[in-house]
């Protein structure tokens, strides 16, 4: 990407994300469930040290809220790099946010989880995905590129994509269909991208309850140095 282009991306993915915020916490029992961090702190109680990263400061002003100063909370893109040293982590996790990167990017965020992980660590990921494959699934594939520029790539595709992430083993990969869409087709999610766009495709003539959406959860094990 060039500097401009990553400029672009940011500055859209936080326009996004700060309309998003708005309702993030009232959406995201019905959209995503983002409540990983806090989980870890209570039960972590103080031992070990949490990082989380995002793009939009909209976004980490609702996480801290949440956590108050048990994590550390950066801003940072990790379209362009991890900003953490190597080997300095035990486990990364990554919640609903790979659709969220240029295709290019994503072979590139493997390899910085990989640097960032110790040697026999855990990368976990949680990434919406579509479920089937047809002519309205395109099209919201087409419009949530445009419009957010996310890409809720087809699970089958996106499953080949992950299983050959070079550095992980012992991986394990699973699909599980989500009522993401679904739920915003009934409006019951303020956030109202994914809504419009379910609109504008039975505008289209399309059947909008064809669009289906999945989750797929990812779990590899960093190898040793090569
Ligand atoms: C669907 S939300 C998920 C938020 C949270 N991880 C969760 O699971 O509840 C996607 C998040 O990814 C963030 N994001 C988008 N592009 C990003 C990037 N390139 N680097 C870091 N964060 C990004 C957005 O700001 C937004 O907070």
């Amino acid at each position: 990407m060039t500097q401009k282009s990553i400029e672009n991306y940011a500055a859209l993915k936080r326009s996004v994300y700060r309309e998003y915020s708005r309702s993030y916490d009232e959406d995201r029992d019905r959209f995503v469930s983002g409540q990983l961090l806090r989980q870890v702190a209570d039960r972590t109680q103080g031992k070990g040290v949490l990082v989380g990263l995002d793009l939009t400061p909209d976004m980490l002003r609702l996480a801290r809220l949440e956590l108050g100063g048990r994590v550390n909370l950066v801003e940072g893109n990790a379209a362009t790099g991890l900003p953490f040293r190597e080997k300095s982590f035990d486990v990364v996790t990554s919640l609903n946010l790979v659709q969220e990167l240029p295709t290019d990017a994503v072979t590139p965020l493997f390899d910085g989880v990989y640097r960032i992980l110790r040697p026999g660590g855990v990368f976990r990921a949680v990434i919406p995905c579509m479920a089937d494959k047809n002519p309205a699934a395109d099209m919201f594939r087409q419009m949530a590129q445009a419009r957010g520029l996310m890409d809720f790539r087809y699970s089958d595709e996106l499953e080949k994509l992950l299983i050959s992430m070079p550095g992980f083993g012992e991986i394990e990969i699973e699909f599980r269909p989500s009522t993401a869409a679904a739920n915003a087709a009934k409006g019951s999610v303020r956030f109202s991208l994914f809504s419009d766009i379910l609109a504008d495709i039975k505008n289209e003539g399309l059947d909008s309850g064809q669009v289906r959406q999945g989750v797929i959860f990812f779990s590899g094990r960093r190898g040793t140095d090569t």
